[in-house]
Order: structure tokens, then C-alpha cells, then sequence
């Protein structure tokens, strides 16, 4: 399967991958469904059976499927062989989709390199990641306790397109939000995820928009928004983080 597109410029067709609570998949269809995102989720993949993502999405009428990865790991002889048993499942089901992109929200597995050979655009993968921390800082499972553990003052979301390393795709945009002395992990969590959120939803609409360009640096991707109000969005973004907490 080779699917070539621009990288924007139009309303774009999702696939959503969750593995758990599958919050962010929720606000990415609410704000579908409100008319405030240039894309529809055409189809939600879980590779756990008791991801609540799968719920939400049979909820608002959208096909979702379980690619059981345990299954796969528990037969195969070597977890790559598992992955890619998987990974065909799940290019098996997209294929019944119109899908532009990939988001992943929440997905807890990586992606192998075929796969993401399957969406390449020029210099990216069209999928997309939603991180909990400030990348290249803390990358892998566990975004927010490393931050709030490491004693950080500041916390950060980045979306960006995923490569063939572990998070540590081209970065297309991020925010932050601070971390008051006597926040709990719990709070510091849910003030990142709400900008999470709000930054991933804005992406996809900037991508959609045909706002978000790559370019080669050296051995590096690089990607810039283009949206004249770009600074200023970041800006309400971060100021709205500050102003959830202003008691402090
Ligand atoms: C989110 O915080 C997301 O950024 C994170 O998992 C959570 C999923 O929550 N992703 C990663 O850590 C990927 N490395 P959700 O299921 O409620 O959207």
C-alpha cells in the first residue's frame, strides 16, 4: 500500500491509534463533531482488547478494531515477527479506509519502519505522535512522571511526525505549562493533558490547512508552521495552562 498526498491542504481523513483511556481520542472527535477540526476519524485501532478508546469510538459511530499485539507476541517466535504480523492486520484494515494519516494517541507500541514506508511524503511519515513531555527531554512511556520526578519547573507537550526512532520524530509543534512547588503528579498530568489536547487538535488543523513544511538541515528534518497567527496561538495555548493555575 503507497498512499501519496500532499501534506495538507485539504479536509484529511484519520486513523486514530489508542491503547488506553483513549482521552485524547475523545477530544479530537468532539472538536470533529463541533466543526472545530479539518478532518474526520474514518477508523480507531487498539492493540488491546480493554482500551476504553475502542468504547469511545463504537460510541460516535466510528469503526474500531482490536489488533491483538499479545496475541501476536504469544505465537510468533520473535517479537519483529510479531510486529510485523500485526502491523499487517492493521494495514489490512486501513485499507478499507480512505486514510491520510495516522495519529497516534495514546499507542504504546512502536511503529516499524515498512510500516511507516507505507505513508511516506517527501521528507516525512504521515503519522503523526502526541508526546507528553518536551522532546527531545524524557521520550518514551512514562512523559510526565519523568518530568515531575526529575524536579522540572516547566512541563511540555510535542506533537510531531514519527520516524523510525522512539519519539524521535520531526518536531512540528509543542507548548508548556508550569509546575507549581505543591502540584502532585496527578495535577500535573491532567494540566498536560488538557494542553495535549487542544495542541494536537491545532496540528491536524494546521496540517489540513497546508501550514506545516519540512525541510532538510544537515541529517536532520526540520518543520516550520507557516500560519501568520502561529506565535500567537502557542501564546493563548501556554497563557491558558498559566491561567488554570493562577491561585499560585
Ligand atoms: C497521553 O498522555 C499521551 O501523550 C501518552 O499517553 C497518554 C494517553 O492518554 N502517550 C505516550 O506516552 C506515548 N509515548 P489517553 O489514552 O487518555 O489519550
Amino acid at each position: 500500500m503507497d498512499m501519496h498526498i500532499p501534506l495538507g491542504g485539504k479536509e484529511l481523513s484519520l486513523a486514530v491509534f489508542v491503547s488506553g483511556s483513549g482521552t485524547n481520542l475523545q477530544a479530537l472527535i468532539d472538536r470533529a463533531e463541533s466543526g472545530q477540526l479539518r478532518a474526520k476519524i474514518e477508523v480507531v485501532v487498539s492493540d488491546r482488547a480493554d482500551a476504553y478508546g475502542i468504547e469511545r469510538a463504537k460510541r460516535h459511530g466510528i469503526p474500531a478494531f482490536v489488533v491483538n499485539y499479545a496475541d501476536y507476541i504469544n505465537r510468533c517466535a520473535t517479537r519483529a515477527e510479531a510486529y510485523r504480523a500485526a502491523e499487517m492486520e492493521i494495514l489490512e484494515i486501513l485499507e478499507r479506509f480512505e486514510v491520510d494519516y495516522v495519529c497516534l494517541a495514546g499507542f504504546m507500541r512502536l511503529v516499524s519502519p515498512s510500516f511507516l514506508q507505507c505513508f511516506r511524503d517527501g521528507l516525512v511519515y504521515r503519522v503523526l505522535n502526541i508526546h507528553p513531555a518536551l522532546l527531545p527531554s524524557f521520550p518514551g512511556m512514562h512523559g510526565y512522571e519523568d518530568t515531575f520526578s526529575y524536579g522540572c519547573k516547566w512541563g511540555g507537550v510535542t506533537v510531531h511526525f514519527v520516524d523510525e526512532g522512539e519519539d524521535t520524530g520531526p518536531i512540528i509543534a509543542q507548548a508548556v505549562y508550569p509546575i507549581w512547588p505543591d502540584d502532585t503528579i496527578e495535577v500535573v498530568r491532567q494540566r498536560g493533558l488538557s494542553l495535549e489536547y487542544e495542541l494536537y487538535a491545532q496540528v491536524v488543523n494546521w496540517i489540513a490547512s497546508g501550514f506545516v513544511r519540512a525541510i532538510k538541515k544537515g541529517r536532520r528534518t526540520i518543520c516550520h508552521v507557516t500560519d501568520p497567527k502561529y506565535s500567537l496561538i502557542i501564546r493563548n495555548l501556554v497563557e491558558k495552562a498559566m491561567n488554570a493555575c493562577s491561585v499560585h
